[in-house]
């Protein structure tokens, strides 16, 4: 029936394919501003406990979980789950490794676009001589669709994906990761040397490059006990590892079973770590806080760290001024282009996987319409991308779904399956002697953590629900232009809301429509 053999090529590759899955914007983007925005300082210990305690076991959980579905010919996250327990309604909690990437390749893409987009224009000289105002606006005029330049791009970009997933794993995401993940590392690196040997005076610099650099590295005991903090480090390590996506048991699932898996997790995770504790702090940060200074910068991260790397970045790099200013705006555009595009690939992957395994789609076939879905899904996201359309998504898709499901896979392996089993799975084939303090993290202090963070959101999730911050801010105009903009956006925030809900219900469907056919056919559930 499934017309699925796919298969890894090389370990090397795998590994990279696993690292370029973790390591994305979120590694450039994200972690600086979260660390900015939580206090330098202050964000570093909360998110090394966090991925030591958090991180490292779902990665050991879900690459596990993976090899073991793989083994019965399951290669995404309905019917993993549903091996693992004889209860029915575990592939329903599997919907949701199969929607949030869905839902997170609909808003990822076009800010992969963008940063195909900006390599151009630093190419072609745009914001060359322009002030750092003119810089800003070229990213409003962008986003606020001016020209057609954004659809063009993103379309190239959708198109670029789902070309290179019709060629497969090893024919297609493997090659992709071998020169994306050395090349983004090279670009990294140059950019970090440069941004932390920057010295006040230099190219205009007020600061020196490592004030930004010591700012974020010079732990802070004050605020260890704040839920806020905790709550965005362990945000911060779900998004960049990738974990409670459904993306890594996808691609572990192709691992042949007596493979390892402990040491492959752990290679891919270490690498995504560095990747976004060295590289991802030291090149924003450094060079911000050089031109603009720590106060400046918090307060621009406000919103988010787009601005920052669109908006900031190629002006400060066109202070450095000629071939210099080019080569570093084409290097970081670059580097983000290959963080994204190996991270949205994996997201094509487990729609791709379900669609092979339980309806014996062809590969081709089932990337075409994950890339058409991602345009459908995700065209709002680019109309409308001033109303908070792509926020609304990031938030539950990017944010709150990945916690619940962690949540109820951990429940699943640790508790249901049962530690024991689980272990066995874990060590079976390991190149590396996993600590066997693990079993004990993964079986309490994981669970916990996941289901702290869990209720801790709660409020927030509420909050969000009831379009808290925006009705706040329609209490607060004036301007009747202003109240209107803030009302279409509430009806824009709903309607995505609405839109993301019937994604997750059609896919139940097209599971519950996918388990009728395996009781037909007499094929094994568990
Ligand atoms: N980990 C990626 C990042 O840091 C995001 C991602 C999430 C990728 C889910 C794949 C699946 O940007």
């Amino acid at each position: 029936m499934s017309n699925n053999k796919e298969a890894w090529g090389s370990r090397v590759g795998l590994i990279l394919a696993m690292a370029g899955n973790a390591v994305g914007l979120g590694n450039f983007l994200r972690f600086p501003v979260q660390a900015i925005q939580n206090g330098g300082g202050a964000f570093i210990i909360p998110y090394l406990v966090c991925f030591l305690l958090m991180g490292i076991p779902l990665l050991y959980v879900e690459w596990s979980m993976g090899r073991f579905g793989g083994k019965n010919g399951h290669h995404s996250t309905p019917f993993i789950l549903d091996s693992m327990d004889k209860r029915k309604f575990w592939k329903y909690i599997g919907v949701f490794g199969i929607f949030t990437n869905l839902a997170v390749a609909a808003y990822y893409c076009y800010l992969e676009s963008w940063t195909l987009s900006w390599v151009w224009h630093s190419v072609t000289g745009s914001f060359s001589g322009q002030s750092q105002a003119q810089v800003a606006s070229f990213f409003g005029n962008y986003i606020s669709l001016e020209t057609l330049e954004p659809i063009v791009f993103w379309i190239i970009c959708l198109v670029l994906n789902t070309w290179i997933l019709s060629k497969g794993l090893s024919g297609g995401v493997e090659k992709v990761a071998k020169v994306g993940m050395p090349l983004l590392i090279l670009f990294g690196a140059i950019l970090a040397f440069i941004a932390v040997t920057l010295k006040a005076g230099d190219h205009g610099a007020i600061n020196d490059g490592t004030l930004g650099l010591n700012f974020l590295w010079t732990p802070d005991f004050s605020t260890i006990w704040s839920p806020k903090v905790w709550l965005a480090a362990a945000g911060q390590i779900f998004f960049t590892l990738s974990v409670g996506m459904g993306s890594i048991q996808c691609y572990a699932s192709y691992v042949r079973s007596k493979d390892d898996i402990a040491l492959n997790a752990m290679s891919a995770g270490w690498m995504n770590g560095f990747v976004e504790i060295v590289l991802g702090s030291a090149i924003i940060i450094p060079i911000s806080v050089g031109y603009l200074g720590i106060d400046t910068v918090v307060e621009m991260t406000k919103n988010g760290g787009l601005g920052l790397g669109f908006k900031t970045l190629p002006y400060l790099f066109d202070q450095f001024g000629g071939a210099l200013g080019v080569m570093c705006g084409v290097l970081w555009f670059g580097l983000l282009f290959f963080a994204g595009i190996t991270s949205s690939l994996a997201m094509g992957t487990p729609c791709m996987g379900f669609m092979q395994d339980e309806f014996g789609w062809k590969r081709e076939k089932a990337a075409w319409a994950f890339g058409f879905v991602v345009l459908l899904l995700g065209l709002p996201t680019v109309l409308f991308f001033n109303y908070g359309v792509f926020d609304e998504y990031d938030y539950w898709a990017g944010t709150v779904s990945l916690v619940v499901f962690a949540l109820f896979e951990i429940i699943l392996f640790a508790w249901v399956f049962g530690m024991d089993k689980g272990w066995k799975e874990i060590t079976t084939g390991a190149d590396i002697k996993v600590p066997i303090i693990f079993k004990y993290i993964i079986k309490f202090v994981t669970p916990l953590m996941l289901a702290w963070v869990f209720i801790s959101s709660l409020p927030g999730i509420w909050s969000q629900i009831k379009n808290e911050a925006i009705d706040k801010q329609i209490l607060a105009a004036t301007d009747p232009a202003v109240i209107e903009q803030l009302q279409t956006q509430l009806l824009y925030v709903n309607i995505s809301r609405v839109g993301l809900l019937l994604v997750w219900l059609g896919i139940a469907y097209l599971v519950y429509i996918a388990y009728k056919k395996r009781i037909k056919e007499g094929r094994f559930t568990s």
